[in-house]
Formats: structure tokens, C-alpha cells, sequence
């Protein structure tokens, strides 16, 4: 099932939630920030020996301290005018992420809205490349969560949702 839901990534207990990270993978910002803060110091131990992250790609660590049990971190495009492969790196993202997932039997999942926030990827086109991804891996999943952190995120995804529904009949 796939659902859109607003609130905050750290508090939903399901088997894994993504990290929107930076190539360091050393933490961060935004919701990066969110999960270190809320998983606790340990995150960051198991971060170290990964050695980074290249963008579009993803790697997992425990989540310690917060209700999910595992954390899947991306790292998205920075956007840059949407001539530099940007989709294409976004949507390598959300493959990615669901692809480790499957992995490691992860049966519930939730995303934040990768590069739209300090990264700079326009909301609107980024919720449609989300959903897209994220409806193509549904029934291999009993959920997956796009957790939108605020209200406007949530018109944008319910808005993204109904045009691609639309687009299917
Ligand atoms: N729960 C859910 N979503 C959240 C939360 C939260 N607690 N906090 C922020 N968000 C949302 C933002 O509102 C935005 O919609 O996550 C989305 C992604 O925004 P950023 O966190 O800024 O991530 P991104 O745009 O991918 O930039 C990544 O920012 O934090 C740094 O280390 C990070 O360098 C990396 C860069």
C-alpha cells in the first residue's frame, strides 16, 4: 500500500525509514539532522567505516534509538536547473533505497521528500518522480510512506498523486 502521510520521519515505526543525506554521510541538516539526532550517537559510529555515499546511491545501518530498525541513507541531487541528470540521480535514489530494502526483508518503509529541501529540487517535480518509483516497487511492500514533513509537502504529494493516478486510466 502506498501512502502519503504528513509528520515527522523519526517518530513512524516501520522496518526502515530513508535518510536524505550528504555524500559524507557524516550527518547534517534538515531531516539528516532529525534522524542522528533522534537515533542517537551510535548512528554516526556505524556511519564512519562506510566510507560516504555517492548520490543516487544507498547504503543501510541500524536505526538504534528510534522506532525504525533499520536507517536507508540516500544522497540526493543537488538541483542545478535540471540539466545535470538530475532526475535521473533522483530517481536512482528512490530505486535504490527500495532495492536495499528488499535485501533485508524490509516489509514497511518511509521516505522524506529527498533534495527538496536544502538540496533545492522543485517540490512538484520531485513528488512525481517519488511516486512514480515508489508505485512500481507497492507490491513488494505491505507500505511504503511518503512522510511529508509539512503541510505544503502534503498539497504537493497529494496533488503529484492524482495527476499520476489520472495518467494510469
Ligand atoms: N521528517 C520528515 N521530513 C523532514 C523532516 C522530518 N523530521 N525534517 C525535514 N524534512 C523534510 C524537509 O522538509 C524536506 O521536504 O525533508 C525534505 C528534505 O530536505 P533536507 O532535509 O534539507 O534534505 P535535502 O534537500 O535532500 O538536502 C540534503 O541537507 O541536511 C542536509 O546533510 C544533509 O547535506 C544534506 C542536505
Amino acid at each position: 500500500m502506498l501512502e502519503i502521510r504528513q509528520g515527522d520521519i523519526t517518530r513512524l515505526n516501520v522496518d526502515a525509514i530513508v535518510n536524505a543525506a550528504n555524500n559524507s554521510l557524516l550527518g547534517g541538516g534538515g531531516v539528516d539532522g532529525a534522524i542522528h539526532r533522534a537515533a542517537g550517537p551510535q548512528l554516526l559510529a556505524a556511519c564512519r567505516p562506510l566510507g560516504g555515499c555517492n548520490t543516487g546511491d544507498a547504503k543501510i545501518t541500524p536505526g538504534f534509538s528510534l522506532p525504525a530498525r533499520w536507517v536507508i541513507h540516500t544522497v540526493g541531487p543537488i538541483w542545478r536547473g535540471g540539466k545535470q541528470g538530475e532526475a535521473q540521480l533522483l530517481e536512482n535514489c528512490y530505486r535504490n533505497s527500495l532495492q536495499l530494502a528488499l535485501r533485508h526483508d524490509v516489509k514497511s518503509i518511509a521516505f522524506p521528500a529527498i533534495s527538496t529541501g536544502v538540496y533545492g529540487y522543485p517540490k512538484s517535480e520531485a513528488a512525481s518522480i517519488a511516486l512514480k518509483i515508489m508505485m512500481e516497487y507497492e507490491s513488494q511492500f505491505d507500505t511504503i510512506i511518503a512522510c511529508c514533513h509539512s503541510d505544503d509537502d502534503l498539497a504537493v504529494y497529494n496533488h503529484a498523486r492524482r495527476l499520476a493516478s489520472a495518467a494510469e486510466k
